[in-house]
């Protein structure tokens, strides 16, 4: 008899994205006039043409995968060297910050690094999550057995979970039990909030007194427009003792299709063995790689060092400055419509107040139905999450015009 991992029967409904495809298909489906004047803010997947230096540069090594003598077959699963020299140079050491070269392990997503990072932890960890936050924090420790089940709020047993409020700024302080695992995500999803130097120092300092591991997901930090605000964990004195950090290129290259991202684990950060060794993880990050990645294909690797070009610079800039105009203009629709808004600002997302009487699913449905226009329910991404829905920015300029209209002609 084959038994299943029992852990998966804990997770609640279906991951938050399909879940909401599901819903917004069947309405489709069902109101074919209205499926045509669908506008999408739900999932933060970029629209916007793929910058023409990424473009240039995976067309050339696509030819070269075309001539035997410049044909290239398994890469090295850590990335190939000129990306990660790229990635160091050009995200850290030219502002200052201390990363390697092969400190970074090129990958296909930060989703799938999220969740694999787990491997190479054990299962006695304390886990603190920002809530709410981005689901796949949780749900791939649900899988991997580091929860208990899920009560009728949705918060699992034994997960230590760190409120983020209009309170706090959206912002968690450090608990006052030890945690060893902490998920930081700043800016935040959905929230858009940034955590300050100061607050990333409380974090780094409680890390290193409890021996904690933070996970900092700094996928959006190209989106952050305040200067002294940081962009990465390692900007902070001694993170690289407690942190590992996610980036990606999915959200400010555009590359949500295409697959590229990328993990920092400091050869001087350590965990313990079960019998108290200090041991570092840099070596374990890198077997587990070696052993169940075969790495990110050569063209797409390509197109990824081509952002860091004078023109690939130049047009990532574009690009984010079309996304964050489009904020911009839901922020001021939002507000138009009556509606109380946070974020928008440093991050392509508009986390907005429920009005009083709906729940975020209430809404969700009721803007589906009525302005034919697809948000995420702020329930989705965790308990403290009720009461709010997400409006993403990533889409066309009329679209966005368009979506701030409709929200001002709702009644509530
Ligand atoms: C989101 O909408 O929260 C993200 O796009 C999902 C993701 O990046 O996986």
């Amino acid at each position: 008899m084959a038994y299943l991992n029992d852990n998966y029967l804990k997770l609640k409904a279906g991951y938050l994205f399909p879940e909401i495809g599901r819903r917004v298909k069947a309405f489709c489906d069902a109101n074919p006039e209205a499926a045509k004047r669908l506008i999408r803010c739900g999932i933060g997947d970029v629209t916007e043409a793929l910058p023409g230096a990424v473009i240039t540069a995976m067309h050339t090594a696509v030819d070269e995968m075309a001539n035997r003598a410049t044909f290239r077959g398994y890469g090295p699963e850590q990335g190939y060297d000129f990306l990660r020299a790229a990635i160091a140079k050009n995200d850290f050491r030219d502002k200052g910050i201390e990363v390697a070269d092969d400190e970074i392990f090129v990958s296909d997503g930060s989703k799938c690094d999220c969740g694999n990072i787990l491997d190479i932890f054990g299962h006695q960890n304390k886990l603190a999550i920002s809530d709410p936050v981005y689901p796949v924090y949780v749900d791939t420790n649900v899988m991997a057995g580091h929860t208990g089940p899920a009560d009728e709020s949705g918060a699992y047993e034994g997960v230590v979970y760190l409120p983020c409020t209009p309170a706090n700024g959206f912002v968690p302080e450090p608990p006052s039990v030890k945690t060893d695992i902490i998920y930081l995500c700043s800016p935040n999803n959905p929230t858009g909030a940034t955590a300050t130097r100061a607050q990333l120092q409380a974090w780094v300092d409680y890390a290193l007194k409890n021996k904690s591991i933070i996970l900092f997901d700094a996928a959006y930090e190209a989106y952050i427009s305040d200067a002294a605000t940081p962009h990465s964990i390692y900007e902070i004195p001694g993170a690289r003792e407690c942190a590992i950090e996610f980036r990606s290129f999915s959200k400010h290259g555009g590359f949500t299709g295409i697959r590229c991202a990328f993990t920092i684990v400091p050869k001087t950060l350590m965990a313990s063995t079960s019998d108290g060794t200090m041991t570092a993880l840099h070596p374990l990050w890198n077997r587990r790689m070696s052993t169940k990645f075969n790495g990110v294909s050569y063209p797409v690797q390509r197109g990824a060092e081509a952002l860091y070009s004078p023109e690939g610079k130049q047009q990532v800039r574009a690009l984010i400055e079309h996304y964050m105009g489009n904020a911009k203009v839901l922020v001021a629709g939002a507000k138009a419509a009556g509606l109380t808004v946070f974020g928008g600002s440093n991050a392509p997302y508009i986390w907005t107040q429920t009005p009083a009487g709906y729940t975020s699913w209430q809404v969700f449905d009721k803007i589906l139905n009525e302005a034919n226009v697809v948000i995420t329910p702020g329930s989705g991404f965790g308990s403290k999450g009720e009461g709010y829905f997400r409006i993403s920015a990533f889409n066309s300029r009329a679209n966005a015009e368009e979506v701030a209209k409709r929200l001002q002609a709702l009644k509530w």
